[in-house]
């Protein structure tokens, strides 16, 4: 596995793949790598030829209260991780090479973003699109693997693929989940044991609701109620969204469609903000 820092390295490695007749596959992370990345890297390995990971903490995607500095980082281990999972090459930007002093333009998909996470965190679609883009500029892959677990990002960074002609493949990894049921994510590494135990209460609430879909419900606003009040039980959590939408355009459903509907939620867990979602 080799290591790259400039963009001529990855845009000649691109040339050079697809002169040899091979294909590229892309997993853009902001590392603190987890189970959940490597089985994005390890379906990115069964797709293409060669494997490229991206580590780069994205300081764009940050609202300015939000946690850019103690964002967890560990390249050393990252590393290991990525060689183990089959990548080929690792992408390791530097903050100047991504946004060179006087940078001034931005990528920004209108409206796939606007609910849910956008409405929370204003900044960050806007930094997603803008990096994902010049990522996919400087990379220049045939596919690229993105989370379930960020089903929005996954939609919006779709959106922006379709909207601006860009010939990449976009490839959907399904949600890793620990033993307890907690949706793998960097952030969880800011929890304590207890913290932990009450963020069981999200994947327990998504299985349940999941479960009265199974058995007939179909009604968004009752079961966005009763996702509500699960929730309420554990006190550690403060809801910030609960809503049953379309998962290729996110905008609100009234009716469950079996399949085309997704039940996504965001939730403070004391000072940690975690989401989760599940296909009904
Ligand atoms: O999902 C992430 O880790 C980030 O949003 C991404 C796609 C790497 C862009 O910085």
């Amino acid at each position: 596995m080799q290591t790259h820092d400039t963009v001529s390295a990855m845009q000649q490695l691109a040339r050079e793949t697809h002169a040899a007749g091979k294909t590229l596959g892309f997993v853009p992370t902001m590392g603190a790598l987890h189970q959940g990345h490597l089985d994005l890297i390890k379906l990115a390995a069964t797709k293409a030829d060669v494997v490229v990971v991206s580590i780069f903490v994205n300081p764009t995607q940050f609202g300015p209260n939000e946690d850019f500095d103690r964002y967890p980082r560990a390249l050393e281990a990252d590393l290991e991780l990525c060689e183990g999972a089959g990548a080929h090459h690792v992408f390791l930007p530097t903050k100047d090479t991504i946004y060179p002093e006087g940078y001034s333009t931005y990528i920004e998909e209108q409206s796939v973003a606007a609910p849910l996470e956008g409405e929370s965190r204003p900044a960050f679609f806007r930094g997603v699109t803008t990096v994902v883009a010049k990522l996919f500029n400087i990379v220049q892959p045939d596919i690229a693997v993105f989370g379930q677990k960020d089903a929005q990002q996954l939609a919006v960074v779709r959106k922006m693929v379709t909207d601006l002609h860009i010939p990449v493949e976009i490839v959907a990894g399904p949600t890793t989940r620990d033993t307890d049921g907690l949706a793998l994510s960097s952030r969880n590494a800011y929890l304590t044991n207890s913290q932990r135990e009450g963020a069981r209460a999200i994947p327990q609430t998504l299985e349940k609701i999941k479960a009265m879909v199974d058995a007939g419900e179909r009604r968004a606003e009752r079961l966005v109620a009763e996702t509500t009040h699960l929730l309420a039980d554990e006190r550690r959590i403060r809801v910030i969204y609960v809503a049953v939408v379309d998962p290729t355009t996110m905008k609100k459903q009234t009716d469950v469609e079996p399949g085309n509907s997704l039940l996504a939620v965001a939730a403070w867990l004391d000072q940690t903000r975690l989401i989760d979602n599940t296909l009904l």
